[in-house]
């Protein structure tokens, strides 16, 4: 069965031959795999089916790369205090902990869907799930285990804080991680991050959980420079990680060091928004030649936000991205921080994960604040109703 898609307004493949953004193009796909993209006028004249978009602008699916969504609870009196001028401390994750512990699975996977629904309905086809709110081996086991039934994207991140039974002796709680709860962890990860930050781990805990990790074959990524600079890229560079996430505090030549790397920078610009912070310069990076991916880091307490579409506009606005950019980070740069090479691109081969606007161009995310702008999201070729 062959479906043509056409009368598209712009047409973004992130292909990096010709325009960002192509005009009078159409694209085919067949068993979830796209096969032709091209001028409408070329287009095969043997397919089954096809797909109006109606002249709106069609692009690949978001991938969310960084998203926290097994939790329990909600932390709306922390986001009201903040905005009356309270910082945010890491030590807030302690409440979402106790909550997500006391959770049924049940609650924990219901809570879990229906925010996934949300990222469906806003365009993201592919995201990362990280555990962090159990920080126990069993708790950090079963929010891995249900993480997986939405996503092979599943993050071990049991070294979110330094939980309270542990707070006398953190370094019992970094053999922990390493030991038992990272050997539980392991049938449903893909991935092993660290929060490392003031009031979270050390550059040199961080070292030794996430080398742990990567003996077990997890591929790394690291929270790093949220509240300040500590020292965690050092670390994500001697490590070979695929992804430092956050940089809300960074220097020339922690910019350096990432490009030297290769490691892409996922900035986080929710969390600047949740937490009144201020928002990095996204043209730095891209002087520095840093690869950028966009992210919302969905969680309760720095960024409870599902929309991509509200991140591409902060973006653009706050942290001085270009729409095109922006479009490339929330797809792409979010493809390359979860290191894959099947999604994000849409040329013969690749995955048909896209979506179809309500809207001319791509500018409208972020012309059009606030005002939901996808009217169809497909995954591997098939029309989600959420
Ligand atoms: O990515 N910064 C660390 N972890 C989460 C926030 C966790 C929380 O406050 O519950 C983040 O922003
Ligand atoms: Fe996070």
């Amino acid at each position: 069965m062959i479906t043509l898609v056409r009368n598209i307004g712009e047409l973004i493949t992130n292909e990096d031959s010709g325009a960002y953004r192509k005009s009078g193009f159409a694209f085919t796909f067949s068993e979830g795999i796209i096969d032709w993209v091209g001028p409408e006028a070329d287009a095969p004249r043997d397919c089954d089916q096809e797909v109006d978009a109606a002249g709106c602008a069609v692009l690949p699916g978001f991938v969310d790369s960084h998203s926290h969504l097994i939790f329990a609870g909600e932390r709306s009196s922390e986001f009201a205090a903040r905005m009356n001028g309270e910082p945010y401390v890491a030590g807030g994750i302690h409440s979402t902990v106790a909550a997500t512990r006391a959770a049924t699975d049940a609650e924990l996977r219901s809570n879990c869907a229906s925010l996934v629904s949300e990222f469906h309905a806003g365009g993201i086809t592919t995201f990362e799930i990280k555990s962090g709110y159990g920080l126990d081996v069993e708790s950090e086991a079963r929010s891995l285990r249900i993480a997986q039934e939405f996503t092979p994207e599943t993050t071990f991140l049991g070294a979110h804080v330094i939980p309270y039974e542990f707070s006398e002796d953190p370094d019992a709680y970094v053999d922990l991680v390493c030991g038992e709860m990272l050997t539980a962890a392991l049938p449903y990860s893909r991935w092993i991050d660290v929060f490392c930050d003031r009031g979270a781990f050390s550059p040199d805990q961080a070292r030794k959980i996430l080398q742990a990790g990567a003996r077990a074959g997890l591929l790394v990524k690291l929270h790093a420079n949220q509240i300040e600079s500590i020292g965690g890229i050092d670390v994500a560079c001697e490590l070979g990680a695929i992804s430092v996430d956050h940089l809300t505090h960074t220097s020339d030549s922690d910019l350096t060091a990432l490009a030297n790397a290769g490691i892409v920078a996922t900035l986080l610009p929710g969390v600047e928004f949740s937490t009144r912070s201020p928002y990095p310069d996204a043209r730095r990076f891209f002087d520095a030649g840093v690869e950028v991916a966009l992210a919302t880091d969905c969680n309760p307490g720095s960024s409870f936000t599902t929309s991509m579409q509200f991140v591409i506009a902060l973006a653009v606005r706050e942290m001085h991205m270009s729409v095109n950019q922006a479009i490339r980070a929330a797809t792409l740069g979010g493809a390359h921080a979860l290191a894959r090479t099947d999604i994000a691109v849409l040329s013969p081969g690749m995955k048909a994960d896209f979506i179809v606007l309500s809207a001319p161009s791509i500018d409208f995310l972020a012309y059009r604040p606030g005002v939901p702008q996808i009217a169809h999201t497909f995954l591997a070729g098939k029309a989600l109703t959420t």
